[in-house]
């Protein structure tokens, strides 16, 4: 095979956000069940994992690599499309030991370059609460949603969203059928710095693969019946769908590895946040500069769901209105009864397609309920067949989801204020540089006054960057009793101990 270089999926900054971003949301994934029977075993395992760590003293303890090594291996004998040629991984501690000292450098980037031709690297980190290496490793896989067999180079990109670069580049390198080899380490980084935000304490995962996958021009693996195309070398040996040589070892055997002088520092108490928050502030007197109080949230409005979910399982909350459907669904799109409006019973992603709200790429789209229609007909639209139904049920229709820009100095109250039933805001596109807006106000934290700038209440939560600005969604909500200010990323919010009167609202990333 002709090899050409690997493509690198460090430059894109959008392919590694995924690897920050971990998603707590169910994921769409290709076939969801088989995996969550596989994360379920871990999930047990990760309550542990905090534990065992705070003893072990090494970069990386000896349970940690059984979780990443064990997990690598589940996976890979689980692809979709099956694989025909996918290699059973090993643990490499030459692979373990680069990986290590990558890790202690704490620079979010791949290295060392000089071994970036001979190696694949897939990196995370994290901050705040403490997760296991699993949670990396799951999230590196949980970019299939953006992978279709077999274009390693075109993730599917979701566009105009996502259109800067491949975000499943971790997935490939995962499940590449030819690295056979791994070796990771963890390290805690202080002050380290993630695209210009300075994370007081990160948590660095660090894994090295060989030989390196992400080859230009070809997929991760050959389709087919598991180990029908096994390397020779494998001498006809095949263990859960994984090339297998018989009598091989999981583990090379360590080199006299001398006990390594770093101790890895007492973990600081777990501070306990709402569980969906995925915001993350440092601690500021850790921070050299207490006063940036830098935050970051990935939190997302838009439910992730996956081909067939109905919209009636899905979520019965009033603000459960804008969807993000996975690419694919035309081969299963589910059960769709109705046309233009639909059954509560139908499946979300394929009544979108069915309304041509999305394509088989995927994509958002917003619902909104309808309330009892008396009968539901049925049509051939968009390549989906939908049902008809003569009962009396509760209905919605789609829509795309509209994107809107707006100005620094924009309102919700102005621009989508809060109103029941429930409506929809527009997606939005903030411009840059709105903290030198001077006029734009912001009123609260995390619930903010519908009185204040959008933008620049995006910035303050830490869902776009005064740099760069970009997309959010918006979620409009009733009134709060109260909106508390606070400082951060640049901008000191205000407070109203007693509004009077005006809504209330919440800033969500779009990513
Ligand atoms: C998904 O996995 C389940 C459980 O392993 C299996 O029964 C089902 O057939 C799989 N579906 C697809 C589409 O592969
Ligand atoms: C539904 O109602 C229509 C007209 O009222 C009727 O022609 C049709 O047979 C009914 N379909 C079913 C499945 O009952
Ligand atoms: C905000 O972003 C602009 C670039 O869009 C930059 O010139 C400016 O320095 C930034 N302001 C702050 C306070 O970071």
């Amino acid at each position: 095979m002709r090899r050409s270089r690997p493509f690198p999926d460090w430059l894109p900054a959008v392919g590694l956000v995924l690897c920050l971003v971990q998603s707590a949301l169910a994921t769409a994934l290709t076939n969801s069940s088989r995996l969550e029977s596989i994360l379920d075993k871990y999930r047990h395992q990760d309550e542990k994992w905090w534990k065992a760590r705070s003893r072990g003293r090494r970069a990386i303890s000896e349970g940690d690599k059984h979780l990443i090594l064990e997990m690598h291996n589940k996976l890979r004998g689980q692809v979709y499309p099956p694989a025909s040629n996918m290699e059973h991984m090993v643990w490499d501690y030459e692979l373990e030991r680069s990986a290590e000292h990558w890790a202690h450098t704490c620079r979010w980037e791949h290295g060392p370059s000089h071994m970036l031709t001979q190696i694949g690297q897939n990196l995370g980190a994290h901050w705040g609460r403490d997760r296991p290496p699993t949670y990396h490793v799951q999230a590196w896989y949980d970019e299939v949603r953006y992978y279709s067999y077999p274009y390693s180079q075109e993730c599917n990109p979701h566009c105009p969203f996502r259109c800067s670069g491949p975000v499943c580049t971790h997935y490939t390198q995962l499940v590449w059928a030819t690295s056979n080899r791994i070796g990771c380490a963890i390290n805690i980084c202080y002050n380290m710095n993630v695209w210009g935000m300075i994370w007081a304490k990160a948590v660095y995962l660090v894994c090295n693969y060989s030989p390196p996958g992400n080859w230009w021009g070809h997929a991760p693996y050959k389709y087919g019946s598991p180990c029908s195309a096994c390397p020779a070398s494998y001498a006809g040996g095949c263990r859960n769908n994984l090339c297998y040589k018989d009598g091989g070892m999981d583990w090379r055997p360590a080199p006299e590895i001398e006990e390594t002088n770093y101790i890895e520092p007492d973990p600081e108490p777990v501070r306990d946040r709402e569980p969906q928050s995925r915001a993350q502030a440092p601690n500021p007197s850790s921070n050299d500069n207490g006063e940036r109080n830098q935050v970051t949230s990935t939190d997302q409005m838009s439910q992730q769901v996956e081909c067939e979910t109905k919209l009636r399982d899905r979520c019965k909350g009033t603000t459960c209105n804008r969807y993000e459907c996975p690419p694919g669904c035309l081969e299963r799109p589910g059960r769709v009864v109705g046309t233009d409006y639909y059954d509560m019973q139908s499946s979300v992603c394929g009544a979108a397609l069915h309304a041509g709200v999305i394509d088989n790429d995927g994509g958002w789209l917003d619902v909104t309920r309808l309330g009892r229609k008396q009968y539901f007909t049925k049509s051939y639209k968009n390549g989906v067949q939908s049902f008809g139904k003569n009962r009396s049920a509760n209905s919605f229709k789609v829509k795309s989801v509209p994107v809107k820009a707006v100005r620094c100095d924009t309102t919700v109250s102005l621009f989508c204020p809060f109103k029941k039933p429930v409506r929809h805001c527009p997606r939005l596109y903030c411009p840059r540089s709105c903290l030198h807006d001077g006029q734009a106000r912001v009123f609260g934290t995390n619930y903010y006054s519908d009185k204040s700038s959008i933008c620049k209440a995006a910035i303050h939560a830490g869902v776009i960057q005064n740099e760069s600005g970009g997309y959010l969604d918006v979620m409009p909500v009733d009134k709060r009793q109260q909106y508390s200010g606070s400082h951060q990323n640049g901008v000191s919010s205000e407070s109203i101990p007693n509004p009077t009167g005006g809504k209330a609202f919440k800033v969500f990333a779009v990513i």
